[in-house]
């Protein structure tokens, strides 16, 4: 791979590469607002500026400047060399470039910092974006100066709604036209536009238009300075009292890397942000997956009931034990769950192939929905793909009610409150009357659904927020989500509660940690294949 040098540091770079990318993946930041690896690149803001020597035998390319001299009191002529913006610079082999070695480059950015400080408020105290604002960032690493400017600022608007979920505030703005390039070139959905000129010019939306759509949240994310706050997130936290654990979204089988933050003080989420992946997600999340962490506190299930009304987990165990006495085998079956980590699916599977030697082993999870060309899939599920390497041959949730309905099925142990008959009037009747005829249905659960309130025998799942997981996406990639908050109530983990309720049937289930489930799945030499009660022509692989 070709390279050169970056203040001395030797960078490889892909043909055709710029300077400030390659330096990127190399996580070396050349300061920027304008540039963002995913979008085109405008060079507009001049944050970037670096020193190139020129290649052997060139002259370099000079500028002539008037300094001023304070020792005589005037101006002075000076020559020094143009700098250039490493967001447009193609790489090039054995180039050398100066970023913070170059006083030249210290200079010009401090310049650009003070250009865009002339009229930006200081309103950091009350700005949402503070703690995270480039502005902020590179003040301090390249600014500190003394505010020359003593003119009133311009003002401009401020707190305009760009839509339902989008508010600007035209003063903050640094121009950099991320959030128009976003919305132009990857939602496709070209409705922003700068108008106006000089220290005059803002963003707007088309006449007539408002920001809306799948990808809104996007704008705020791209905005490097806090020009750009979503209605969800305004006013809710300081950034610096939250923490962060590298997670991914559940809102459907891409899996977008993510980062959930949180308050550890009052064991709280906050908010969602994308996580690069260039293979999975690239820069982005849409909208619908950026407010999904409120699935972290909402429809959350944080007590053990029998029949509806709140137990201990004990006597929860003992109830289950009760119900499972004497049983038939052949009659009990289970329910993974396409909402569940691979680790909670593990541990049923591992229920009932080893131990209640059920192979009726069916899925459950959401209903499809909408999808795009960008990120959305239309499987709502995180784990679809882990299911089926799990259990190869897995049965949908309607086959469930076909052999609960045939009496083929009267005990069942079920992963996950959630069925796609949440989604459909008819199918949840249905739904309703088969889970009625059950003897027994013991759910673990983390989340309410049409399973979670039918149970005989409800245990409480930590959420993915609570517990480290590994979910497979749609194209097969395997990733792990970290732990952020602590379990809610009562909750634990779903693959622990499984380990309880086997127990509690009498069995060996020993697996108590975290790392003895990764242990035992990845050495375990095959799947049992789920070949289930009389399977019915119509079953499908989906959940
Ligand atoms: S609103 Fe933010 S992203 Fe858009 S141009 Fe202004 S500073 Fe850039
Ligand atoms: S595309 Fe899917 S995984 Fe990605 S943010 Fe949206 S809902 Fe979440
Ligand atoms: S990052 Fe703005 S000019 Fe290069």
């Amino acid at each position: 791979m070709p390279t050169f040098t970056y203040d001395g540091k030797t960078i490889p770079f892909e043909p055709g590469e710029t300077i400030i990318k390659a330096a990127y993946r190399q996580g070396i930041e050349i300061p920027h607002y304008c540039w963002h690896p995913g979008l085109s690149s405008p060079a507009n803001c001049r944050m970037c500026l670096v020193e190139i020597a020129p290649p052997p035998g060139q002259r370099g390319m000079m500028l002539d400047v008037l300094e001023w001299d304070a020792a005589i009191g005037d101006y002075k002529p000076r020559q020094k060399p143009k700098l250039q913006p490493s967001c447009q610079i193609p790489a090039a082999e054995g180039m050398q470039v100066k970023g913070d070695t170059s006083d030249n480059v210290k200079e010009a950015r401090k310049g650009v910092q003070e250009f865009l400080l002339l009229n930006h408020p200081v309103d950091c105290p009350i700005c949402d974006q503070s703690g995270e604002c480039k502005l902020q960032d590179y003040w301090v690493e390249h600014g500190q100066y003394q505010k020359r400017m003593r003119d009133e600022p311009i003002h401009k608007p401020k707190a305009v709604r760009f839509g339902p979920s989008i508010v600007y505030d035209a003063e903050r703005c640094v121009m950099c036209t991320r959030c128009i390039r976003f919305m132009d070139e990857v939602a496709k959905d070209p409705v922003l536009d700068m108008r106006e000129r000089g220290n005059l010019n803002e963003i707007f939306v088309a006449p007539g238009k408002e920001l809306t759509g799948h990808y809104t949240f996007m704008t705020e994310h791209v905005c490097p300075v806090g020009a750009l706050t979503t209605v969800d997130f305004r006013f809710k936290a300081r950034v610096w009292f939250l923490r962060t654990a590298k997670s991914v979204c559940q809102g459907c089988a891409t899996g977008c890397n993510s980062h959930l933050d949180y308050d550890p003080r009052y064991n709280k989420v906050y908010r969602y942000r994308p996580r690069d992946n260039e293979q999975v997600n690239a820069y982005w999340m849409c909208d619908e997956g950026m407010v999904s962490y409120k699935r972290a506190h909402e429809g959350r299930l944080i007590e053990p009931r029998v029949k509806g009304s709140v137990v201990a987990v004990k006597k929860a165990l003992a109830e289950a034990k009760s119900y499972f006495e004497a049983v038939p085998g052949e009659t009990v079956a289970v329910v993974l769950s396409a909402q569940h980590s691979l680790e909670d699916n593990w541990a049923l599977r591992e229920l009932a192939g080893a131990y209640l030697g059920t192979r009726a082993i069916y899925a459950t999870g959401l209903a499809e929905g909408y999808h795009d060309a960008i990120l959305i899939h239309e499987d709502k599920n995180p784990n679809t793909r882990g299911v089926l390497e799990l259990a190869s041959g897995v049965r949908p949730f309607s086959s469930l009610l076909d052999d609960i309905e045939a009496g083929r099925v009267t005990h069942v142990i079920a992963l996950g409150g959630e069925t796609p008959a949440d989604a459909s009037a008819e199918l949840g009747e249905r739904a309703k009357h088969a889970l009625e005829r059950l003897q027994a249905l013991v759910v673990i659960a983390a989340h309410e659904g049409l399973l979670a309130h039918a149970a005989h025998v409800l245990l409480p799942a930590a959420s993915w927020a609570e517990a480290s997981g590994t979910y497979v996406n749609a194209k097969g990639i395997h990733q792990v989500t970290e732990k952020a908050i602590e379990p809610q109530g009562a909750s634990e983990p779903a693959w622990k509660l499984v380990a309880d309720v086997g127990q509690a049937l009498g069995y060996d289930t020993s697996w108590t940690k975290l790392k003895q489930v990764r242990a035992r799945w990845t050495s375990a030499p095959t799947v049992p294949d789920a070949t289930a009660v009389s399977p019915s022509p119509q079953a499908s692989q989906t959940p």
